[in-house]
């Protein structure tokens, strides 16, 4: 069984592909240093595959630390899911951001030199296109204009890989830019859990389902769209973590460098994901609208035909599977 090391193997994207990654006959083995996860999920996850989970509690940044990690356990490939994603705390603590998410990938690519590890796939975000353009977003768009610290690192750490790539053949680099990664594994077990105030759609809306926030601010009622509200290309978890396998086994990580879009290619509008999630879980969301949120587009969606020619993968859960499957951690 080859071993995949997944950086922020114990946040939301990073466990959901363990489940993928063991389906497929891989094994995963989790770096996190759980600062916005918890060691619960480990436990879980065990539950989920029956099987035993390998795990180091580690700052990828730590590159000694990381490189004792290298030596005890070979590695095949690594899925670079650590960092930290919240665009608001971005703005307030840059530093942060830029010294984890940057410092991490530097210090990861570096340990992965030295242990002769080429193969690398890449948590990266819809973020990094420039907004002023047609939809949907395709690979070759243009990126950059990002008014963010959050959005650069991730716009950085691109021009990183493209660079390396050109300075070393030896490298096998795969971009996922994630579009709106939303709901859960059916099991209920694993979960999108920030420690922090969530600040994206899916956890809003679950809090006021829980009553933990009195009331969903609605971000915005008369952009250019369907019904007013801002139009995103949500897709389930469980998709985009079998798209991570779909890179590892069906161009067997040739090398060189490619990007892929991983979406619907279809938009729903905030109104429509609230309805959708009233349909099918049977709990009424109270909202109220309020201003535009600073740094929203109205409308964001993509072309994931690349994914879908050059990977064999495509997406199967739709909006309505992926609330039935949030109901379950309700
Ligand atoms: P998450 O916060 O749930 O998971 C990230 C994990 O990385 C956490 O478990 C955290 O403890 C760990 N981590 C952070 N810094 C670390 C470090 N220095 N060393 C070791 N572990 C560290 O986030 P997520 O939603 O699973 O996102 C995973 C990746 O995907 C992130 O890079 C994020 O920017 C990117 N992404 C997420 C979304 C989204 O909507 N969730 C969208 C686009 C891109
Ligand atoms: C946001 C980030 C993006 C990041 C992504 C994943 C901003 C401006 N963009 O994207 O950089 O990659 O999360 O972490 O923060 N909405 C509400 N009320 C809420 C929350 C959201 O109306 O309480 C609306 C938003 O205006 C948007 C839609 O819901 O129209 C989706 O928002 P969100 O889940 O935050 O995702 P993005 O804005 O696409």
């Amino acid at each position: 069984m080859k071993n995949v090391f997944i950086t922020g193997g114990a946040g939301y994207i990073g466990s959901h592909c363990a489940i993928s990654l063991f389906k497929n006959g891989y094994n995963p083995i989790i770096l996190d240093n759980f600062s916005n996860s918890r060691s619960s999920v480990i436990k879980n996850l065990e539950i989920i595959t029956d099987k035993k989970i390998t795990f180091y509690d580690v700052d990828i940044r730590d590159k000694k630390k990381l490189i004792s990690i290298f030596k005890k356990i070979s590695c095949y490939a690594v899925i670079h899911c650590a960092g930290l994603k919240s665009v608001a705390e971005s703005i307030r603590r840059p530093i942060d951001y830029f010294d984890n998410n940057i410092g991490s990938t530097l210090s990861l690519l570096e340990c992965m030199r030295k242990s002769n590890v080429f193969k690398l796939i890449f948590s990266s975000s819809a973020t990094v296109y420039d907004n002023n353009q047609l939809l949907p977003l395709k690979e070759t768009n243009k990126t950059g204009n990002i008014k963010n610290p959050y959005g650069n690192t991730k716009y950085i750490i691109e021009r990183i890989l493209m660079d390396l790539v050109k300075s070393d053949y030896r490298w096998s680099i795969r971009i996922a830019r994630y579009f709106n990664p939303i709901s859960n594994h059916s099991s209920g077990l694993i979960k999108e859990n920030p420690k922090g105030i969530p600040n994206n759609l899916i956890p809003c809306i679950i809090k006021v389902a829980q009553k933990k926030l009195p009331i969903l601010k609605v971000f915005g009622k008369n952009y250019k769209t369907k019904d007013g509200t801002g139009v995103r290309d949500y897709i389930h978890v469980m998709d985009l973590a079998d798209g991570h396998v779909a890179m590892i086994k069906n161009n067997r990580l040739k090398k060189g460098l490619k990007i892929y879009n991983f979406g619907t290619g279809k938009g729903s509008s905030v109104l429509e994901v609230i309805r959708s999630f009233e349909k099918h879980t049977g709990i009424l969301i109270s909202f109220k609208f309020t201003k535009r949120r600073t740094g929203d587009v109205a409308e964001s969606f993509c072309s994931a035909n690349k994914a879908i020619k050059e990977l064999n993968w495509k997406y199967r859960y739709d909006l309505k599977q992926a609330m039935i499957d949030i109901k379950k951690i309700l």
